[in-house]
């Protein structure tokens, strides 16, 4: 594949400071290495820059850095939408309301090539609050919301061109929920797989029906990474650690199916904050992570009968 890697400094969605040096982090944990080693080629397009901000106002006062957060996004949707023709694009986070970027983006892409667009979250938490529901005011929980065209929104962040349908949303690995996201997810018809369901089924047969259902559609699938999906034992350097998060194998092992099963055409890796790392070991998890979805495996194994 062609890789694409473009990093988004953004750090104003979350309560703390550090998410601006994510992108440097996956650069320096070997992320460009590790795929070429897998025979993919990669450019990276360095960091992006945001729009131009405007002032904006909101009667929630608990909201922090609008401005700044809608204007990475401007950027960022058009940005998803082009590299979304271009090659797989692998976006270097900064927090999570990157993705109201990237979600619209590649949302936007998916529609014009008539493909449904469906989305992989792969997080402690849903992001699904509104600009009204938000009590922290931090916008990182707030892309999923945005992105599948939750009222609100309009007047502060871009339009959507092709809102996601939440019915195409997957969530794994879900173990904060705010009381206002909790009713609405469920209203919305989002799958919320969370740490319980992982506990009863493993991740295995909960992924590959998902995967199931976006190959019978033909559809186009984002992969949305949160570092905090992944247990804080072995992934210190977030900000919103939440315990009892998936294990290393449990990750990998998405990772894996993900790669076998083709359908993956773009990638957020998000809320790492090298400034809270010990030794950059949670930025050198997500580039083994990475490499797993892109094909680093132990083993060959036998093709399943009719893919490639
Ligand atoms: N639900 C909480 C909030 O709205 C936590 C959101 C955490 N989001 C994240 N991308 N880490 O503040
Ligand atoms: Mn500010
Ligand atoms: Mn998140
Ligand atoms: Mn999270």
């Amino acid at each position: 594949k062609h890789c694409i890697l473009l990093g988004v400094p953004l750090q104003e969605g979350t309560g703390r400071l550090g998410c601006d040096m994510g992108p440097g982090g996956f650069r320096a944990a070997g992320l460009a290495g590790a795929l070429q080693e897998l025979g993919h080629s990669v450019e990276d397009r360095g960091n992006l820059a945001p729009a131009p901000q405007r002032p904006l106002g909101h009667p929630n006062q608990a909201i922090k850095h609008l401005p700044e957060v809608v204007a990475w996004t401007e950027a960022l949707a058009e940005a998803s939408y082009r590299l979304g023709a271009e090659g797989m694009p692998i976006i270097l986070g900064g927090d999570h309301g990157l993705a109201a970027g990237t979600l619209s983006g590649f949302s936007r892409r998916a529609a014009e090539t008539g493909r449904p667009f469906f989305v992989l979250w792969l997080d402690a938490h849903p992001d699904f609050h509104t600009l009204d529901s938000t009590v922290s005011g931090n916008l990182h929980g707030c892309p999923v919301a945005y992105a599948t065209g939750r009222p609100g929104f309009e007047g502060y962040f871009p339009p959507l061109a092709a809102p996601v349908n939440p019915e195409n949303i997957c969530m794994i690995g879900i173990r904060s929920v705010d009381p206002a996201e909790r009713t609405a997810l469920t209203a919305a018809g989002v799958t919320v797989h969370d740490m319980r369901a992982i506990d009863e089924h493993g991740v295995g047969p909960l992924l590959q029906a998902f995967l199931k259902r976006v190959a019978e559609a033909n559809g186009v699938l984002h992969v949305s990474l949160d570092v905090d999906f992944l247990d804080p034992g072995i992934a210190p350097g977030v900000g919103t650690t939440v315990p009892g998060g998936a294990t290393f194998r449990e990750a990998h092992l998405i990772m894996e199916m993900l790669h076998d099963s083709g359908l993956a055409t773009s990638l957020d890796l998000v809320e790492l904050n090298p400034f809270l790392d010990e030794r950059g070991r949670t930025a050198l998890l997500m580039v083994d992570l990475v490499a797993s979805l892109m094909g680093r495996r132990v083993m060959d194994r036998p093709t399943r009968a009719g893919t490639a």
